[in-house]
């Protein structure tokens, strides 16, 4: 069998991303058969030193420490983002004008005006382009989306997601990009972004929300002038109430302040026929009330989403070894390589705006106490 050809990787940023979308990347071709081949060329990164020993760990063959210089190399033909929020927009700009692909982690900007430039960037390019929304590609979340589709529930009529964390619970943590606005963002953003994701592709697209939001922590320690503190920018948790334009409602909650959660998210759709549920910690299964079932058997049944009909199951392991978060990085670069280089990508930018938009007027409306169509910002 003939090698495929290769499609060359510069990932900007070796974080916790920069981690996952390499082990993505090497993966993918080890599970799904694809049309491409992809090589991890460059990674870049401000500190040599780190980048360096991440290259090394990651598999990648070199290292910059500017990422313009990587979105510029003719020998890369995706960039693919993993830096905090705030760079995001200009990065994916750059890229676009350089002729390349981009992917972009979540959320898509810390603006929509920001937001809406790298989208008309990618437009005006001609170029592929993705946001990483992950956990669409974890085969009970595309259970459940599909077995909406298919009417298992019949007709949708609220959709809830909770997400709740202890990431910003310890007052001593200190100072980060995550707690500076103009850098990471809300906590709207960071973890509703994924949910307003899920929730929109299940439910259809949101008219109007409503929020409150809260930040018990107001200042940190500055790791950068050792006995001062900086203001934190951001919420620590906040909630809200969604109109879908499909007529189901919503409601939704995300906090980083909540002792001994992990990264516990939990969604849920109730139609006029059936639930269905989903619970990460158990991200293997699918739960599942039928409306129809005889009323002896009254009560929510658990599907393994991990038989070869499922989503993505059949590349994985026998049913009942089940899978990972990292599997769904494999799962989004072989979905996305799978097309390449014709596409389409989804989702897209034009879908990571479309949630840019819902996170905005979250925040706008727990500033302003008030219902915000999201025609509001998107138009702003
Ligand atoms: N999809 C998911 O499951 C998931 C999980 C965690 C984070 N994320 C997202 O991924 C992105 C990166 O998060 P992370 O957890 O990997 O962060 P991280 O702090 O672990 O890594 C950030 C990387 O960006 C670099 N960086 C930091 N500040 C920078 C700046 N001002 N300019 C350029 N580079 C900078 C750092 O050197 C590092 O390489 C964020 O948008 C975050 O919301 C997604």
């Amino acid at each position: 069998m003939s090698t495929p050809p290769e499609v060359r990787i510069g990932i900007v940023g070796y974080g916790m991303m920069g981690k996952a979308h390499s082990y993505g990347y090497r993966e993918a071709p080890r599970l799904r058969h694809l049309p491409v081949q992809p090589r991890l060329r460059l990674i870049s990164g401000r500190r040599r030193d780190l980048v360096k020993k991440a290259a090394a760990a990651y598999g990648f063959e070199e290292v910059t420490t500017d990422w313009r210089h990587l979105v510029e190399r003719k020998d890369i033909d995706i960039v693919d983002i993993c830096t905090p929020p705030g760079t995001h927009a200009e990065i994916a700009a750059a890229a676009a004008a350089a002729g390349k692909a981009v992917i972009c982690e979540k959320p898509f900007a810390t603006s929509y005006t920001e937001g809406a430039q790298a989208l008309d960037a990618v437009r005006r390019a001609g170029v592929l382009n993705a946001v990483g929304f992950n956990y669409r590609r974890l085969p009970a979340v595309s259970l459940m989306k599909r077995m909406i589709d298919e009417g298992a529930i019949g007709q949708l009529q609220l959709w809830r997601g909770c997400w709740l964390s202890d990431e910003f619970a310890d007052p001593q943590t200190p100072f980060d990009w995550r707690f500076d606005r103009p850098m990471g963002g809300t906590t709207i953003a960071d973890l509703g972004s994924h949910l307003i994701d899920m929730a929109t592709w299940m439910a259809g697209g949101i008219a109007e929300v409503s929020a409150q939001s809260e930040t018990f922590v107001k200042e940190r320690a500055d790791p950068d002038k050792p006995g001062t503190t900086r203001p934190v920018t951001i919420d620590d948790a906040s909630s809200g109430l969604i109109r879908f334009i499909g007529g189901s409602r919503g409601v939704l909650e995300v906090a980083r302040s909540c002792v001994r959660r992990a990264c516990d998210f939990t969604i849920e759709a109730n139609g006029s026929k059936g639930t269905l549920r989903f619970d990460y910690a158990r991200l293997n299964e699918l739960q599942f009330g039928d409306g129809t079932d005889p009323a002896h058997l009254y009560g929510m049944r658990t599907i393994r989403a991990e038989h070869p009909s499922h989503p993505y199951a059949a590349s994985w392991w026998p049913i009942g070894q089940g899978v990972g978060y990292g599997s769904s990085f494999v799962n989004q670069f072989a979905d996305l390589l799978e097309r390449w280089p014709a596409g389409p990508w989804d989702p897209d930018f034009r879908q990571g705006l479309a949630v840019q938009a819902v996170c905005e007027a979250m925040d706008r409306a727990a500033a302003e106490r008030r219902w915000v169509r999201i025609e509001e910002v998107a138009t702003s």
